[in-house]
């Protein structure tokens, strides 16, 4: 079984850093060997060497993606960290409320958005405070590095083990329930799914969206970069927020000062545009 030199960490992580801005520390080195063997396998190579010199060459560019895909983390849950979907609906919604029924837009990006729940969690925290949001122009942006997590979150269908956060009621709303005799399954219907757009995007890379958004979740993300890489993302965040819009982060993420960087805090890992 090849082992994970520390020349071929030493190149995978500047590789990872360098395209994502995932972190990976020495101490992780058997996590991370083990999370790539699976790659050695598929390409039938015989030792991380080999595999280092792949993807630092050009004919490793479509293996330099799925490098990536094996690295990020992407543990994910319905609504994790629920506080932040109460701010949504009791604040931005209520506040843009008015404006909204008169034809205005509301707009959330999901940054990071991994299997899509954080995304999906949005849609139904909206259509429950205020069904006629289905009708209403309310979009909501959910992008991931990852092309596996978010061609899983444009499919829409958890396994039964993934659906633990969704209170029954809104599971039976929501969701269509496919039974086989080897597994149990959960669809989301077309009303959550209308509401949202899936896409590939890197946070490090061009935003290519246009319009400003009311809020950001990009919780559970950053916590992967190392400070110079987040000090990078926060002004970019701002500029993506419209006055007074959101930005959610992770329970162990902050800002450092974020007055300076023009957000007031605004709740637990909540900070707001000032203007
Ligand atoms: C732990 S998940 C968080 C999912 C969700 N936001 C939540 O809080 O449950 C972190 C996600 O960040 C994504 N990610 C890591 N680096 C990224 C980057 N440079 N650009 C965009 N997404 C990235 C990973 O692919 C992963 O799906």
């Amino acid at each position: 079984m090849s082992i994970l030199d520390s020349d071929s960490f030493r190149a995978i992580a500047d590789l990872a850093y360098r395209e994502s801005g995932l972190t990976l520390v020495a101490e992780k080195t058997s996590m991370i060997q083990s999370r790539l063997r699976h790659r050695l396998r598929a390409l039938n190579l015989a030792d991380f060497d080999s595999y280092s010199k792949l993807i630092q060459s050009e004919a490793g560019r479509d293996e330099r993606k799925k490098l990536i895909s094996a690295l990020t983390t992407n543990v994910s849950h319905f609504f994790r960290e629920k506080h932040h979907f109460d701010i949504l609906v009791n604040q931005i919604l209520a506040t843009k409320w008015a404006a909204l029924r008169q034809g205005g837009r509301l707009r959330i990006w999901s940054a990071g958005c991994s299997n899509g729940q954080e995304a999906f969690s949005i849609a139904m925290s909206l259509l429950e405070k205020v069904p006629e949001v289905a009708h209403l122009d309310v979009k909501i942006l959910a992008t991931d590095i990852d092309p596996i997590v978010v061609q899983f979150a444009e499919n829409s269908i958890y396994p039964e083990r993934l659906v633990g956060g969704v209170p029954k009621a809104l599971l039976q709303d929501y969701f269509v329930k496919h039974e086989t005799i080897h597994e149990t399954s959960y669809e989301a219907k077309p009303i959550l799914r209308d509401m949202i757009r899936f896409k590939e995007l890197n946070l490090l890379g061009h935003w290519p969206m246009k319009r400003k958004f009311d809020a950001v979740f990009c919780r559970n993300v950053v916590i992967y970069f190392d400070q110079a890489t987040q000090d990078d993302l926060w002004p970019r965040f701002h500029d993506s927020l419209l006055p007074n819009g959101y930005l959610f982060l992770g329970h162990s993420e902050r800002m450092p000062s974020p007055t300076d960087i023009g957000f007031l805090a605004a709740g637990p890992t909540s900070y707001r545009r000032r203007n």
